[in-house]
């Protein structure tokens, strides 16, 4: 008996240790990824500068694994724009994420039966408006939410919805080239008689009613956009996927008649499948929610709730930063790990002197009270070699995969490549092109 507990007490002593060194490390690592926050409001750029992620080496000091043949040999995709990159936060967040949802939860198809939007949990709703209200990036009151399986989802609701229903031709579908290589495919997908993809915004001179879609910033290449063909008329699509903090400045809170957003770029949960749209004219807001009710008869509710969870943590994040329970924003992470990123991508370039990038003006960003730069969630790169007509061959020549111009409504001199991925992809991207050379 006696030998029993004095076993059970060193197994009891032994798990004790245990939890309390992981305990002591993950304390550490809080402490470390609190050391890099500082993106205080007022900061100048040039004092924001030394923001530096720690952990993301440059090429030449990269972690060994990268510096393997087994390295050279790989094939870097960057062809998606998949938000791995933000585990990186996630994972030292632990358990302040997590919910629990018991079996009999969720079981209804009925969200919420006083909301026009029937479908949308309470909760999901109440965490977007203060989610807005902390960032200053959209205006929510006078608005109605849509919640969608992604902003893919609300995209599709939005052309059903926008398209005249009683017209005997489709209406013209058009945005700014380069555009969002979804867009076409997404507007043609089932060869609707409502709506048809028109191309580019820049050059649509018909006579003739239109949807124009304003991504801003825009998906490929960063810039902040307006509508371009602004004629009588003309039906905006706002699609604000990347108007937060850590990409672009936050100028004004956005005043459009329908915005779409989505957490697969704001928080980087792609697999949530969770987005949501703002809009100002019920009758639109009740035909997208009809839209969804025939697609999907509603949205995945366990995903709107862990939705609001992360939601609630960002704010959280941004409202206690610098506390004990969050050393630094949600954005300010983010935001020091993009300029990083940027800083890495630029100087690999000027290296191999072969490739341009877009530069961009700095502008007031009224969340972080600072002039600061831009630096989009992927890399708009022209491959300014003469012998080089099609970049993506190129750079899949060296293992790099990325998505060409065409696919964007402009020339294969261009490529799309993914700013998001994780941190062991994207220093192994930044090596590999540092080392391309004529
Ligand atoms: C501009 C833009 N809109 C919409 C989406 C789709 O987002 P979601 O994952 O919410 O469907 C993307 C994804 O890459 C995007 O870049």
């Amino acid at each position: 008996m006696a030998v029993v507990s004095l076993r059970n007490f060193f197994v009891l002593s032994l798990a004790l240790n245990v939890s309390l060194i992981l305990r002591t490390i993950n304390q550490n690592e809080k402490l470390q990824s609190g050391a890099l926050m500082a993106v205080q409001k007022g900061a100048k750029v040039s004092q924001m500068a030394f923001l530096s992620f720690p952990s993301l080496s440059s090429p030449s000091a990269a972690a060994p694994e990268i510096q393997t043949p087994l390295g050279s040999e790989r094939i870097i995709n960057l062809d998606h724009g998949d938000p791995t990159m933000y585990e990186q936060y996630w994972k030292p967040m632990g358990d302040k994420t997590t919910i629990v949802i018991p079996g009999w939860q969720s079981m209804s198809y009925f969200s919420d039966v006083k909301n026009l939007c029937w479908f949308m949990e309470p909760e999901f709703a109440k965490q977007i408006v203060r989610l807005h209200n902390v960032v200053g990036n959209a205006v929510t009151e006078g608005r109605h939410i849509v919640v969608g399986t992604g902003s893919s989802q609300l995209y599709l609701a939005a052309l059903y919805a926008l398209s005249p229903q009683d017209s005997s031709n489709p209406i013209n579908v058009v945005s700014a080239a380069p555009y969002y290589s979804s867009y076409p495919l997404m507007t043609d997908c089932v060869k609707s008689g409502l709506h048809k993809w028109a191309g580019d915004a820049t050059v649509f001179n018909k006579d003739e009613p239109y949807i124009e879609l304003v991504t801003s910033p825009n998906n490929p290449d960063g810039f902040v956009r307006h509508s371009v063909v602004n004629r009588t008329g003309g039906i905006l699509v706002h699609d604000l996927a990347y108007y937060w903090p850590q990409y672009t400045p936050i100028s004004t809170p956005a005043d459009n008649d329908l915005s779409l957003f989505t957490v697969s770029k704001s928080t980087g949960h792609a697999g949530l499948r969770i987005g949501w749209a703002l809009v100002k004219d019920v009758e639109v807001a009740k035909r997208m929610i009809k839209f969804i009710e025939l697609n999907t008869i509603g949205v995945s509710k366990d995903s709107q709730l862990r939705a609001a969870k992360v939601l609630e943590v960002v704010s959280d994040s941004c409202e206690q930063a610098g506390g004990l329970e969050y050393a630094e924003s949600f954005f300010h992470f983010s935001h020091a790990l993009m300029t990083e990123r940027w800083r890495l991508l630029r100087e690999a370039v000027k290296r191999s002197g072969l490739f341009s990038l877009p530069n961009f003006s700095s502008a007031h960003c009224s969340f972080f009270d600072n002039n600061l730069g831009t630096q989009p969630a992927f890399a708009w790169l022209k491959c300014d070699r003469d012998d080089v007509d099609d970049c993506e061959s190129f750079l899949r020549g060296h293992k790099i995969l990325t998505r060409g111009g065409k696919h964007f409504g402009v020339g294969p001199k261009y490529v799309r490549i993914s700013m998001l991925d994780r941190e062991e992809t994207y220093n192994l991207f930044i090596e590999r092109l540092s080392q391309i050379r004529l």
